[in-house]
């Protein structure tokens, strides 16, 4: 992931941070014992062309949180946990009872390359291995439990399943723009918290802390996924690695359809702004969360 950001130093640090996730993932995704034509699959959804957003944030909140910018436990185990089950979740979303899919990171869509059931079950394994990897590195069992609950959490029934089950319209939710906050904040910004608050845990946050910068990251994850409804009306395959158009072909609730691309745009701007205003308190430490926000506000992919 190219990050160009104010500061050279900056783009620097976080390319570094990219390379180190990308070897990290290598190390951790499969388990002794599984079958190669599993592990091949569960490469495919992981390796290759992923932003690696979420495994950032969680680095970033770390180190965010904590004086030394050194956190007490080591933050790699729970961002590639966190990497996982958003993959698993791409996995599924493509599916053809889903989405259905056939482009994904600029390649063939999973269940396109190995088969639905392949699909459903590398999305299972990613989901698992997530929680597997978090069980095993218990430098502190209190930190490990709390890892799990939050990624749990986010991750599940009232986070983001809740948002996928709204966003298939499998569920009551509200009309209008209510309806769209309460689909984006689940399926997208609820683990973009739980990703930034798994980061705090590591970093030891105080409850003020973690109640800061889960609030940058939820609205980050909102502006994030009313841009990626954006790109979806107006970008181009090539700059998406995704099928564009999928979103009124499906009949999706998105901002471009309720509110046009002008208005879209313009309600990026002001969820962005409000994340960045959360981060008030952290001074220079939270200085590439920031810088985070505004190359998602700048973004073509
Ligand atoms: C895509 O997420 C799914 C959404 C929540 C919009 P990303 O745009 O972060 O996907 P990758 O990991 O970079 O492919
Ligand atoms: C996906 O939202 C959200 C999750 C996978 C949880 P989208 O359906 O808009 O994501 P893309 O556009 O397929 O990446
Ligand atoms: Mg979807
Ligand atoms: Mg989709
Ligand atoms: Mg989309």
């Amino acid at each position: 992931m190219a990050f160009s950001c104010q500061t050279s130093q900056l783009g620097a640090m976080l390319n570094d941070l990219a390379v180190e996730i990308e070897e990290a993932i290598g190390r951790f995704l499969v388990p002794a014992g599984t079958p190669v034509e599993l592990a091949e699959a569960m490469r495919y959804a992981v390796v290759g062309g992923g932003k690696r957003l979420r495994p950032a944030l969680v680095h970033l909140s770390a180190r965010a949180v904590c004086d030394d910018g050194q956190p007490a436990v080591d933050p790699m185990p729970a961002a590639v946990a966190v990497e996982l089950v958003h993959c698993y979740s791409l996995v599924h979303d493509d599916l053809p009872a889903m989405d259905d899919d056939s482009l994904r990171r600029g390649r063939a869509t999973l269940h396109v390359k190995f088969g639905e059931a392949m699909g459903i079950l590398a999305g299972d394994a990613l989901l698992t291995r997530a929680f597997e990897l978090l069980s095993e590195h218990t430098q502190d069992p209190a930190v490990t439990a709390a890892l799990v609950a939050e990624l749990a959490r986010s991750a599940g029934s009232a986070g983001m399943i809740a948002g996928q089950v709204a966003d298939m319209a499998l569920c009551e939710v509200p009309p209008g723009q209510a309806g769209l906050e309460y689909i984006h904040g689940r399926k997208t910004a609820a683990l973009f918290a739980g990703a930034a608050r798994m980061g705090g845990i590591c970093g030891g946050a105080t409850a003020e802390q973690q109640r800061a910068i889960g609030e940058f990251a939820t609205d980050l994850g909102l502006a994030f996924q009313v841009k990626d409804d954006l790109l979806d009306a107006t970008a181009t395959s090539e700059e998406l690695g995704k099928t564009p158009g999928k979103d009124a072909a499906n009949d999706k609730r998105t901002y471009p359809a309720l509110l046009g691309p002008d208005r879209t745009a313009e309600i990026i701007a002001e969820i962005s702004d409000r994340s960045v205003a959360h981060l008030g308190r952290f001074g220079h430490a939270a200085e590439p969360l920031r810088a985070l926000a505004v190359y998602l506000l700048e973004r073509r992919k």
